[in-house]
């Protein structure tokens, strides 16, 4: 699937972001080896006890629902386009799928980083 298309899905998931309290949405779409698309966008709870970014609930949607292997994932961050993921969701993202290409949107450009490169030297149990 082109980068494109997979980046126009997680602008349109950003749209569902439930983010009250921070008023920053994001959307993702995590494109997994055997063609399933997952979607995610942040929802933050009324008290900001809990907040779930976008790529995480795209990453744990599409765990839950079987997939284990992940190409690529696609994150639209309307308010301030081509922010990066923060570091819990690419050490997450690591823990499951370190070899994912990671897309965004930086002035109008798509552009796509291996997770490793955003995140070297990265913690690993095993
Ligand atoms: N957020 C994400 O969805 N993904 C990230 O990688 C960083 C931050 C969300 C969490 C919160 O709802 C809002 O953005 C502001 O931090």
């Amino acid at each position: 699937m082109p980068s494109k298309e997979l980046f126009e899905m997680a602008r349109k998931a950003a749209e569902n972001a439930v983010c009250n309290e921070s008023g920053f949405p994001v959307g993702a779409a995590l494109l997994c080896e055997d063609g399933r698309i997952f979607t995610g966008a942040n929802v933050e709870s009324p008290s900001i006890i809990q907040v779930f970014c976008a790529e995480r609930v795209a990453l744990v949607k599409a765990l839950s629902e079987g997939a284990r292997k992940f190409a690529a994932i696609a994150v639209h961050t309307p308010k301030s386009p081509g922010v990066p993921p923060c570091g819990v969701c690419r050490q997450m993202l690591w823990e499951f799928a370190p070899d994912i290409t990671v897309i965004i949107e930086k002035d109008g450009e798509l552009s796509e980083t291996p997770l490793a490169d955003l995140l070297p030297d990265a913690f690993s149990a095993d």
